[in-house]
């Protein structure tokens, strides 16, 4: 869970117009496109949806059946502002909410950093149960440890991925990933070079742990917009790329899966 509060509120007022925002929701709506077409009446479980700008985006562009859980009451009172269905749960005990509901899509973005090695497994078997045969889990993650910095103190997150962590995970919860790729590859050196900024002012004693500060802050509006036009580009010329602080994976429920298998095999 994130710890400090007003990192609930400038994910809130941002989520909206901050290109990395934009690009990740664009993203994620893509992506159930291209796996339901125009049906907006598909069920939508956000798994940790912070304070709803993705259930939000997805509302704006016509979607009906949504839904969100957080653990946090803070984020989730956010939610309510924004008048969503969202209910405060703790992800641990996803199999005691409304057990009887699956879904077709599950969104899990950016969530896993904050379970260990023991929790993931058993968080990543649960959503599993929770979609519908021909369901998709919808999930980014923060990624390679080089991109470690202030940021990540600042919201609490106890670790990074990289694909390879789960190339087992999934296939134990009986889930295949379809597609991943990390991004942005373009915008990696820049925020490389923010990051390790970020910890050499720390190792030095420049800037303490507690007054460690998110990347979550609005740039100039023109910056703000060339960066989403860089990411957006990278996007449209190169279905996947090989690096960057983000992994984003489209990973299929258990029909999907099998038919993915049998046409390996
Ligand atoms: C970095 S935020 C991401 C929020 C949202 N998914 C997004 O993409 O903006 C991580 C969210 O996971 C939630 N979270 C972390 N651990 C959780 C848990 N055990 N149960 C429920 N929510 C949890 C936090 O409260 C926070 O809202």
């Amino acid at each position: 869970m994130i710890s400090r509060l007003e990192e609930y509120e400038k994910m809130f007022r941002l989520e909206g117009q901050l290109w990395w925002y934009r690009i990740l929701h664009e993203r994620v709506e893509e992506s159930i496109r291209q796996r339901f077409g125009n049906r907006r009446d598909i069920a939508i479980l956000d798994a940790g949806c912070g304070t709803g700008g993705m259930l939000d985006c997805l509302h704006r562009r016509g979607y009906t059946n949504l839904r969100g859980i957080d653990g946090s009451a803070e984020a989730v009172a956010f939610c309510h502002e924004r008048h969503l269905s969202v209910t405060c749960v703790n992800l641990n005990d996803l199999a005691t909410f409304e057990p009887e509901v699956r879904y077709d899509v599950i969104i899990c973005n950016d969530v896993f950093c904050y379970f260990n090695e023991a929790d993931l497994p058993p968080l990543i078997t649960s959503l599993a149960h929770r979609l519908k045969p021909d369901g998709i889990l919808i999930s980014n993650n923060n990624a390679f440890n080089v991109f470690q910095g202030q940021h990540d103190i600042a919201v609490g997150v106890i670790r990074r991925f990289m694909l390879a962590d789960f190339d087992q995970l999934m296939p134990a919860a009986g889930l295949y990933i379809a597609y991943a790729t990390y991004w942005s590859f373009a915008l990696s050196p820049m925020i490389l070079g923010m990051r390790q900024w970020q910890r050499l002012q720390l190792r030095v004693g420049w800037r303490k742990p507690e007054e460690a500060q998110s990347d979550v802050y609005m740039p100039s509006t023109w910056l703000n917009e060339i960066l989403y036009r860089i990411v957006k580009s990278e996007q449209k010329l190169l279905r996947r790329t090989p690096f960057g602080s983000s992994l984003f994976m489209v990973v299929d429920g258990h029909s999907q899966a099998l038919r993915s298998i049998g046409d390996r095999g």
